[in-house]
């Protein structure tokens, strides 16, 4: 099966986990626009979303799918979202698509969160994915040689800009063998906004293609 395939099957599955009334917190990706997609076909039963980019909230909106704040809101009953890597504890990495902030103040906000990918992302070991690390723009370097002292070898998504503002640095040649350790150390280093290890906050559910995939315990 094709991996675009997968991803529409898994974004079908997650539409099970919808309940009527709910508001959902939804990512941003290629596997979550096959679950907006779904999603406008039960529109009626929902009372809108919260979108974790301006490209999720476009297609959001022209399927007449309204868009609500976060903060006015609140906690979410479910979040869905896509990974670029996803390891048998349901860490993730997350951001090939710049949105990573966003994607984890929901994750954050969300009492679930359900991971839709293809087969192809699940990894022994988070890192050969680079890892995307949101910066603010002047201290990009600053950040970059902070890294380099952390192993990591970090390159500058040059010409992209965060919806946020921000600018994105691709670390590459990490084995991470602790990925919640590694995930605060980023978080430490002044001018990181988010990285885009989703370890201390990972998925609650994962799902490829159609099943859901049982999780392994540390
Ligand atoms: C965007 C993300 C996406 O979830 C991730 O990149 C996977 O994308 P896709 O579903 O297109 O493979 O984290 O920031």
């Amino acid at each position: 099966m094709s991996r675009d395939a997968q991803k529409k099957l898994a974004a079908e599955k997650a539409l099970e986990f919808v309940e009527d009334g709910m508001i959902v917190g939804v990512g941003t990706g290629s596997t979550v626009a096959f679950f907006i997609d779904g999603l406008a076909a039960m529109k009626d039963r929902i009372e809108g979303a919260v979108s974790s980019s301006e490209q999720s909230t476009r297609q959001l909106q022209s399927h007449g799918i309204e868009v609500l704040d976060l903060n006015a809101v609140g906690p979410l009953k479910l979040y869905v979202d896509g990974a670029d890597e996803c390891d048998p504890y349901n860490r993730l990495i997350k951001g090939g698509g710049a949105a990573l902030t966003r994607e984890k103040i929901i994750a954050q906000a969300s009492d679930r969160f359900v991971c839709i990918i293809d087969a192809a992302k699940q990894v022994e070991h988070l890192g050969a994915f680079p890892v995307p690390v949101e910066v603010v723009p002047m201290a990009r370097s600053l950040v970059a040689r902070a890294i380099a002292k952390l192993d990591g070898q970090p390159i500058w998504r040059e010409g992209v800009v965060t919806d946020n503002g921000n600018w994105i640095l691709d670390v590459h040649n990490w084995r991470i063998a602790d990925p919640v350790g590694l995930e605060a150390k980023l978080n430490q280093i002044p001018g990181v906004v988010t990285c885009g290890l989703f370890a201390a906050r990972g998925a609650d559910e994962v799902i490829i293609g159609d099943q859901i995939r049982p999780l392994r315990r540390p």
